[in-house]
């Protein structure tokens, strides 16, 4: 099904408002819903689930080191939108269907609020999965001045809850980001960018079985899930109208699978401020940005002297990522519109500061332990592409338990055929550098054969990162300095499709 591009204006989701606001701390109430909501003018209103009946759900924003408390409930049906494949770890028969916990992606939080995949619970906190511990999380916030993002991740239908719309934005601000004068209130919008497919009659389609069934078993895990239709902020194909002034957007990948290269067809400069942990040592001018699923990119725009022009943002990054089908122009190359025709309401003095944070680099001679870890992919016991982290399922025994203050490298060794977006909970990283290496003699001798010299990290990606894009056949290092929490925390790959699957460990920051 084909719908119009550019028909229905951009959505922004609300800012939630606390139940309670102290000098001490900040209270609020989130309940997850399902209900109805039109997300093309030309398609019957599809069902969905939300936050505080809202998809995606309303921003959440904190001061930096601001005392946060959250309590998360679930008030979901007991019947879920899309076909749970009972084959997969966490979603045997012997768990309620519908389950939830909620991560912000990228925050610095004790272990218990984290949203432990094994932490869910149910309507009413009726059920709760081995690892819950409490009804109330609580973040301390600890992070500079980012784009944070919380989304489900109960274990092994995290694909199918975030699908179901269960995302939102949260972000951290702080007076050091304030002082540098960046676009801000009107100007400031963030861009929640997935995929998805439709059914005739509007609701969302998820399948039901590989491409290779398995007789006799529902079986709904796919290595990967690609739709064919674009939304942002829960809109197919949004347009945005426009001040000719400079915008700053917070751009995140929320997709299950698909990567995006964005552009603007005017060829102009996006000016990139930020990464996953917050703002660049300066901004950098690019013309096309890479986002892997969990990654987010804050830009300036200039649209000034452009009155009266529309102007696309485009995608042409292969899917799956990379050696996958190059994105129709027409449908899936294209994201959102921009229609300068708002007259200016003031004179723009905001601006793109020259310097802004330092980023200080984190010292190689400070590391205290190396860890060579395998993205590998095997056969499961039906014949199922599976991917692992360093050949082991989630179940396995704990293997990564770094000290707390310590600092280590990571290699993440790439044998696959996919790039893979890296994400570890808790800490931010920094990434050192990229390299191509022989994989069939790392398959034989375990020796890492290097083929080619290192590469450094992209300019768009040399900043605070918690998600990195290792690429297939390269060898990516990181380096990290882990705290200032200790307690059971994870690392997995963000293709949804992959963490639901055994692609996800859980680790343990130790005394
Ligand atoms: Cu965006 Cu483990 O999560
Ligand atoms: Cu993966």
């Amino acid at each position: 099904m084909i719908l119009s591009k550019f028909v229905d204006e951009l959505p922004i989701p609300p800012i939630l408002k606390p139940r309670w606001k102290d000098p001490f701390y900040t209270y609020y109430e989130v309940t997850m819903t399902e209900f109805r909501q039109s997300l093309h003018r030309q398609l019957n209103d599809s069902t969905v689930w939300g936050y505080e009946d809202g998809y995606p759900g309303p921003t959440i924003e904190v001061e930096r080191g601001e005392k946060v408390l959250i309590k998360w409930m679930n008030n979901l049906p007991d019947k879920h939108l899309f076909p749970i494949d009972y084959t997969v770890h966490g979603a045997h028969q012997d768990v309620p269907d519908v389950r939830t916990v909620v991560h912000v992606h990228g925050a610095c939080v004790e272990w218990e609020s984290d949203g432990y995949p094994e932490a869910w619970f149910t309507k009413g906190f009726k059920h709760v999965g081995p690892y819950f511990r409490k009804q109330i999380y609580r973040y301390d916030n600890c992070n500079h001045a980012c784009t944070l993002w919380y989304h489900d991740h109960t274990l092994g239908i995290t694909r199918l809850n975030i699908y179901a719309g269960l995302a939102g934005f949260y972000l951290i601000r702080e007076n050091r980001e304030r002082s540098l004068n960046l676009p801000s209130g009107n100007y400031e919008i963030p861009l929640m960018i997935q995929d998805r497919t439709f059914n005739k009659d509007g609701s969302l389609y998820y399948p039901k079985q590989p491409e290779k069934p398995i007789p006799e078993l529902e079986t709904s895990i796919t290595p990967e899930f690609i739709g064919d239709t674009i939304l942002v902020n829960g809109k197919v194909w949004p347009y945005l109208k426009v001040e000719p002034r400079k915008y700053r957007f917070r751009l995140l990948n929320a997709s299950n699978t698909r990567f995006y290269r964005i552009k603007l067809d005017s060829g102009q400069l996006m000016y990139q401020i930020a990464t996953d942990g917050g703002l660049l040592d300066y901004p950098i001018g690019i013309k096309e940005i890479m986002l892997a699923p969990a990654e987010r990119a804050d830009v300036i725009i200039d649209f000034t002297n452009l009155e009266g022009k529309n102007i696309i943002m485009t995608n042409d990054a292969p899917a799956p990522f990379p050696g996958g089908d190059k994105p129709d122009p027409n449908t899936v190359g294209q994201v959102m519109q921009f229609r300068v025709t708002l007259p200016l309401s003031s004179v723009d003095t905001s601006t793109i500061p020259a310097h802004m944070i330092p980023v200080p680099k984190i010292k190689e001679q400070s590391v205290s332990r190396i860890r060579y870890l395998t993205l590998n992919d095997t056969m499961d016991q039906y014949g199922r592409e599976w991917m692992l982290l360093d050949h082991k399922p989630w179940a396995a025994p704990i293997s990564e338990n770094p000290k707390l203050g310590a600092t280590e490298i990571w290699y993440l060794i790439n044998v696959t055929g996919n790039s893979h977006p890296i994400h570890l909970h808790l800490i931010d990283f920094q990434i050192l550098d990229r390299r191509n290496f022989d994989v069939d003699t790392f398959n034989k001798e375990k020796v890492i054969d290097y083929t080619g010299p290192a590469m450094p990290p992209e300019p768009q990606e040399r900043g605070w990162k918690d998600t990195v894009r290792a690429n297939p056949k390269q060898v990516t290092r990181i380096i990290m300095q882990f705290g200032p929490f200790t307690g059971l925390y994870i690392w997995h790959c963000h293709i949804l499709e992959h963490e639901d699957y055994e692609m996800m460990r859980p680790y343990r920051i130790i005394r």
